[in-house]
């Protein structure tokens, strides 16, 4: 099913592609100023790190690279784009020889990479007509092989089921359940933003490593798991 999914979402990208090319419609946004909102956020996982490696999935036509490397001057980030849409990766492999754009699903064919962070901006808004079930499953896959491939976290954005609106072909997975997703196969640690004008969250997850280690101290150990 993954495989279906994979190729519907390809064609309809490719379709956009060649429609728009590198503007924003191109990658299925508005305008670049949703675009810089949504990577704004986004970059929160990146809180308290400024030298570390990512792996960006569904990097369409590097936008997110050229932000960080246009807005985050003083960060130092060595940073890898894949993506399934071949007319993507030629134009931001183009655009930015000095960054790493695979054509590559990272599910059908897993990268033997680990990155410190892990971030998919846009992956999950936009099923179209995929059985919304089979649409879940292949955002849970996903997200459980970028966590596995994350050090530090991951952050993604999804769009909220509390919006007033609600176009279809879009996807609104209940927060709820997506939470209880998150905590049940990836973890408990895990941060959720609501509070921006667009209709929808970014969520963090960390590793329960990485927050070990920012809390030391010995009354904390029986909630990490490393005390007695
Ligand atoms: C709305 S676009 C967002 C692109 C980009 N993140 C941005 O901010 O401009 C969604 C992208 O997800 C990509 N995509 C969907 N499934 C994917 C997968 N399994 N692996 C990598 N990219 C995927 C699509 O090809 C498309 O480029």
């Amino acid at each position: 099913m993954n495989d279906t999914i994979r190729k519907s979402q390809e064609a309809h990208w490719s379709g956009k592609f060649s429609e728009h090319g590198a503007a924003p419609a191109g990658v299925g946004s508005e305008s670049a100023v949703h675009k810089e909102l949504r990577y704004s956020r986004l970059c929160r996982v990146f809180a308290g790190s400024d030298d570390f490696s990512l792996l960006d999935v569904g990097a369409g036509v590097g936008d997110f690279y050229r932000y960080l490397r246009e807005r985050h001057t003083a960060l130092r980030f060595d940073y890898t784009g894949s993506e399934i849409t071949a007319g993507y990766t030629t134009l931001a492999a183009e655009r930015f020889p000095e960054a790493r754009f695979l054509h590559r699903d990272i599910l059908s064919e897993p990268l033997d990479e680990k990155y410190d962070f892990v971030v998919l901006s846009g992956i999950f808004h936009q099923p179209f007509d995929t059985d919304i079930v089979a649409w879940e499953t292949y955002m849970h896959d996903l997200l459980r092989r970028s966590f596995s491939m994350a050090r530090i976290g991951i952050a993604f954005n999804a769009l909220s089921s509390y919006a007033e609106f609600q176009r279809q072909g879009n996807y609104h997975p209940k927060l709820s359940s997506l939470l209880d997703f998150v905590v049940s196969d990836l973890s408990r640690f895990f941060q959720v933003d609501h509070s921006i004008p667009l209709f929808e969250e970014t969520i963090f997850v960390f590793r329960p490593e990485y927050i070990g280690k920012n809390f030391v101290e010995p009354e904390f150990q029986k909630y990490l798991g490393t005390g007695k």
